[in-house]
């Protein structure tokens, strides 16, 4: 049941820290700070490629993944949506290997993408929450999220224990490969065995999120900017926003403002950033001044570090724990769910089961 919250959506949020702790315990040995690889299908020291495809808030973890595998790991990496992967009578090296991201391991799309790569010469290797799911019994090897249940529609505990799981495998992948050092792996699998702690330090303070929910519900359109990992996330935000209140959001790279959604840059549609400290802090911020500076009312995440600079123009900054920039994704997933839970709460609109939405979508 729910004890006593509100919704399964508001539980599931606050089994964040449990849920992180338990994934990250699986697939990293705290006492010598190694990831710990699971048994792998493929060899990921010599893995030409890695295919990635999921749906949904399953496919931005993917997105993610896809920064990490290739900055980390140095693998290259091809990925798409599986409904249009499936379709794309895609190109796939001799050897190589794919990574499927799904919560139920049922979707069908997603299952008929992991029996095409098959088909392809490609060792499938899923990341799947249910362990006697179809995908989980079909991939040629399995990764388990340790997420436990997950009623909400929304995607939200389920989402971070898959960007967690893909963090390690980045981090094991790039220790095969000889690209990363023994420091540097403790450095990443110490900044990941502290996001537990951190998710429930923001979970317990809301309240900035809360006034931010107030702003937000009275908006018709909202955009979610955000550079490297943090893009998938602004367009999770998005995603999250949409199919929770039902209000219009798009999620942007950041860079890709003056390209064409700058013009939609009005102080009635919100602009909701995601710009924590680290090597494309300045890159973001320069975005988000000029977005402010043609009226847009910018309301940022980010940290101690990051906030002084962002206050001159945003109109809301949200300081969230300052942490690795590696971690940065996994931490920033949880404040745009908590956002878009309580603008839903606001709305009055069904959190658990949004309209028109399956928590398996298991038709095309
Ligand atoms: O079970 P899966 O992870 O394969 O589901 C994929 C998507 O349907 C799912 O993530 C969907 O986007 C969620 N409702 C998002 O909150």
């Amino acid at each position: 049941g729910k004890g006593n919250y509100r919704h399964f959506m508001e539980k599931e949020l606050h089994e964040h820290p449990v849920v992180l702790g338990d994934t990250l315990r699986q697939y990293i040995d705290p006492s010598s700070r190694a990831a710990v690889l699971p048994e792998l299908p493929f060899d990921p020291a010599v893995v030409p490629r890695l295919t990635l495809s999921a749906c949904g808030s399953a496919y931005l973890a993917a997105q993610v993944g896809r920064y990490w595998f290739e900055q980390i790991a140095r693998i290259p990496v091809d990925s798409d949506i599986a409904s249009e992967l499936r379709y794309r009578e895609p190109v796939v090296p001799k050897g190589g290997a794919a990574v499927m991201v799904s919560q139920s391991g049922e979707t069908a799309d997603t299952l008929a993408a992991l029996r095409l790569l098959k088909q392809l010469g490609q060792k499938v290797l899923s990341v799947v929450n249910v362990d006697e799911s179809s995908m989980a019994r079909e991939s040629d090897g399995k990764v388990l999220t340790v997420a436990g249940p997950e009623i909400g529609v929304a995607s939200t505990k389920a989402f971070t224990a898959q960007l967690a799981v893909l963090a390690c495998l980045a981090l094991g992948f790039g220790r095969a490969r000889g690209v990363l050092s023994a420091e540097d792996e403790a450095r990443l699998t110490a900044a990941l065995l502290e996001v537990p702690a951190h998710a429930a330090a923001l979970l317990e303070n809301g309240e900035d999120i809360q006034d931010l929910a107030r702003e937000v519900v009275q908006a018709r359109d909202v955009l979610f900017l955000g550079r490297g990992s943090l893009y998938p996330i602004a367009l999770e935000g998005a995603l999250k926003l949409k199919e929770l209140s039902y209000i219009h959001a798009e999620g942007y790279a950041a860079g890709e403002m003056k390209h064409g959604p700058i013009a939609l840059i009005d102080p009635a549609v919100p602009v909701i950033a995601l710009c924590p400290s680290g090597p494309l802090f300045e890159k973001t911020a320069s975005n988000l001044q000029e977005a402010a500076a043609r009226g847009g009312r910018i309301m940022v995440f980010t940290d101690a570090i990051g906030a002084p600079s962002l206050r001159r123009f945003a109109e809301r900054v949200v300081v969230l724990p300052t942490v690795d920039p590696f971690v940065a994704p996994i931490l920033h997933a949880i404040p745009v769910q908590l956002l878009a839970y309580h603008v839903a709460v606001l709305k009055g609109t069904d959190v658990d089961q949004p309209r028109n939405l399956a928590k398996a979508v298991t038709v095309e």
